[in-house]
């Protein structure tokens, strides 16, 4: 695992969001695996100012997860995040990113259909990822076990407090998601986990130096041959920054 740290929280956003659109550039119908959360919203800022570089035309794109149950289009869900943030600037078109479904009528169906699509679309070229303070990538909720697979999870009281600044309340969210599993994550060609702010810094800690253990589910990404992960000063404070690269 390498890992790449900058007082610059910015050039970490560019970084991230270069290697996106160069994945594109390489491989125009590359399937790029994308996150949200507030880490994210910069980062694709930056795509959309940069869109011209590349051709959008074939680009495919899956998402992480999404609340379950939600309205699709209603303004909380990941699917709108996405829709506004990126998918509707660019002329991404429904057949072209793939966000699981919020109300699906049976969530197991709609896993299994996931799994199936991103295969059928050749595997994901490059997963970005976020953390929660709790560790998890996407909603891989801390447990006592690796869920390989796309499936429905309880959201954690640590995830609840933390996202319910974008609903009307903790009583307002859904209490549940469906997340692509850690083996769906772990067979990306490419991850590229991303990490600012204070709050993230003990995850990113017991991610670079703790045990590999289910009850901090990003730390199962020591063992992917191919994972980089990205730190400003205060993610990266607990960390000896001799043990990667600034940028
Ligand atoms: C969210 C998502 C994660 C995201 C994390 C951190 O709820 N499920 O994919 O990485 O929590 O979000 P933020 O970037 O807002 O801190």
């Amino acid at each position: 695992m390498q890992l790449i740290f900058s007082n610059d929280t910015d050039k970490l956003y560019r970084y991230v969001a270069d290697r996106l659109l160069e994945t594109v550039a390489l491989k125009p119908d590359a399937l790029l695996g994308l996150a949200t959360g507030g880490t994210f919203e910069p980062v694709y800022g930056r795509i959309l100012e940069q869109r011209s570089r590349v051709n959008w035309q074939l680009a495919r794109t899956v998402n992480l997860d999404e609340y379950y149950p939600i309205g699709r289009h209603g303004e909380q869900s990941f699917y709108t995040y996405m829709k506004k943030r990126l998918f509707d600037p660019l002329g991404l078109t429904e057949e072209q990113s793939l966000v699981l479904n919020g109300e699906a009528a049976d969530p197991g169906q709609e896993c299994m259909d996931f799994e199936e699509r991103i295969d059928a679309l050749g595997g994901i070229e490059l997963q970005v990822l976020g953390i929660g303070r709790n560790g998890h990538i996407g909603f891989n909720e801390p447990s006592d076990a690796f869920e390989p697979h796309t499936h429905y999870t309880a959201l954690t009281d640590t995830t609840l407090t933390d996202n319910a600044r974008y609903f009307e309340g903790v009583d307002q969210m859904p209490t549940g998601a469906l997340t692509m599993g850690i083996e769906t994550i772990m067979k990306a060609r490419g991850i590229l986990l991303l990490a600012v702010g204070r709050s993230k810094a003990q995850a990113v800690n017991a991610l670079v130096n703790g045990k590999i253990t289910p009850d901090l589910p990003a730390s199962i990404l020591r063992v992917h041959p191919n994972c980089t992960v990205l730190m400003d000063s205060e993610a990266g404070a607990l960390l000896d920054w001799s043990l990667g690269q600034q940028l």
